[in-house]
């Protein structure tokens, strides 16, 4: 029995080899929903136009929701020797209703099939992503609420740079993840496009209206040109980069999780179950957890790279090429919901360690700025204040002492200028306090800023 989509043509079966090299079911049944979904909407508008009649059209509806049911119960046999996932649906309802199923595929080739199935699966995909997102973002506020005037030390170059809160530092992450946000609901738009009515590639002789079938799969709009409806994937590819690009945000702040949790740095507690132990070292509590998703943002740049590298070559309009778009599209699409899901669930259960973030804070000079901007305020310009601070912290360092440790007399010693007010800059609190601009790290401003990022969630 040969293959349904060879039909009369050939002479003879098809290599056993080529049959499975060349199918895909194995992976595209995932699309089934969608693939139904599709179906249903063209059948509704081929009875529409009068193509099938409305016994026809209702018996290919009762046969794809039959359908459905099976595959949902398990009992769907998918069978290689019907290619891929489309063949095996239309296999199936031919054999439930007979002579109505040979006609669903009037006015549509698999190649236009594929496409608008691809697209309503992204749709969806995108639209679970973004809730899983957002239940990050809102553990990302409610713990910068939380933890708005715990002081910490901010680095640059990883060495102490100034004290920040680390409320102000949650809220970075959460800005790269706004960003990620809007990349994705952008990319959804672009997704959201019917190419059903493109058939094969130059579109069909039957008086079709895509305007119904759009209408009925709630897409935003119709493809324009049909070669190019069943040519592209930059949707798929704009959603790796953007899955890329979120997932390289997450990688970054796996890596400052791990730091953190390190018995060097001590900055946070991660519960214990999102930790594993070692089988060798009994004192071992591994963060598995955010080194893996630093570890898994490696396969999605890896998905884009197969994507952009499989259109490149491809001439208009669909070529084979493009069934190899589904597995990393599915991986990219599999790999971000789970490390987006990792890290929502872990970081409403992060515990800052504030007296161990206070103390490092205090250890590195991170008020040297402060002392600097003082003099300035004292009438002095500031590279001699640079100048005369940095002496200061070279003679602190060599005592083992932190600037706001050093008597006023040895202070003044570098400056006249400084006075015993000098001590109210020197401190931590003060640091941060001082900066209390739109974007500082004021706990006045990090709190301001959680407040409007709720707004920003809700309104989308
Ligand atoms: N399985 C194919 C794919 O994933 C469906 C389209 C096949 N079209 C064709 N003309 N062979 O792209």
């Amino acid at each position: 029995q040969h293959s349904p989509s060879r039909g009369g043509r050939f002479n003879e079966a098809v290599d056993a080899f080529v049959e499975r090299f060349t199918a895909s079911v194995g992976f595209d049944q995932r699309l089934w929903r969608h693939d139904i979904q599709g179906s249903i909407a063209h059948a509704s508008m081929l009875a529409e136009i009068g193509v099938l009649t409305k016994d026809e059209c209702e018996a290919i509806h009762n046969g794809l929701n039959r359908i459905a049911g099976e595959i949902e119960r398990g009992e769907f046999i998918w069978r290689i020797q019907d290619e891929d996932v489309h063949m095996n649906i239309e296999k199936r309802l031919t054999a439930l209703i007979g002579e109505a199923g040979k006609k669903l595929h009037t006015g549509r080739s698999r190649n236009d099939q594929v496409a608008t199935d691809i697209r309503l699966w992204l749709r969806d995909e995108i639209d679970q992503i973004l809730k899983t997102l957002t239940r990050l973002q809102q553990g990302l506020l409610n713990q910068a609420e939380a933890h708005a005037d715990c002081i910490m030390p901010g680095f640059t170059h990883l060495q102490t740079a100034q004290p920040v809160t680390f409320g102000h530092h949650l809220l970075a992450w959460f800005e790269m993840l706004c960003r990620d946000r809007e990349r994705l609901l952008d990319c959804r738009r672009r997704v959201n496009r019917m190419p059903l009515g493109s058939a094969a590639l130059a579109g069909t002789s039957y008086p079709i209206d895509r305007e119904i079938t759009c209408r009925l799969l709630g897409f935003e709009a119709i493809c324009a040109n049909s070669l190019d409806a069943v040519a592209d994937r930059d949707f798929a590819i704009e959603f790796c980069a953007a899955a890329s690009l979120c997932l390289l945000h997450l990688s970054r702040f796996s890596e400052e999780l791990v730091l953190w949790t390190s018995a060097q740095f001590q900055f946070i507690e991660l519960p214990d179950r999102f930790c594993t132990g070692s089988s060798i070292m009994p004192q071992k509590k591994n963060p598995d957890v955010p080194e893996l998703v630093r570890g898994k943002s490696g396969r999605v740049f890896g998905d884009l790279m197969s994507l952009l590298t499989l259109m490149k070559g491809q001439p208009l309009a669909y070529n084979k090429d493009n069934q190899e778009d589904k597995e990393p599209l599915f991986d990219a699409a599999d790999t971000l919901h789970d490390c987006l899901r990792a890290f929502a669930d872990m970081l409403t259960n992060i515990r800052p360690l504030r007296e161990n973030m206070l103390e490092a804070a205090r250890r590195g000079f991170s008020t040297a700025t402060d002392l600097a901007d003082y003099l300035v305020r004292k009438g002095l310009a500031f590279r001699d204040s640079h100048e005369i601070v940095g002496a200061a912290v070279q003679y602190a360092a060599a005592q083992n002492k932190d600037l706001a440790e050093l008597p006023l007399e040895a202070l003044q010693g570098f400056s006249a200028a400084i006075e015993a007010d000098v001590f109210a800059v020197l401190t931590l609190e003060g640091s941060v306090a001082a900066r209390d601009h739109l974007g500082g790290t004021a706990p006045a401003q990090v709190r301001a800023a959680v407040i409007r990022g709720r707004q920003r969630l809700a309104d989308g």
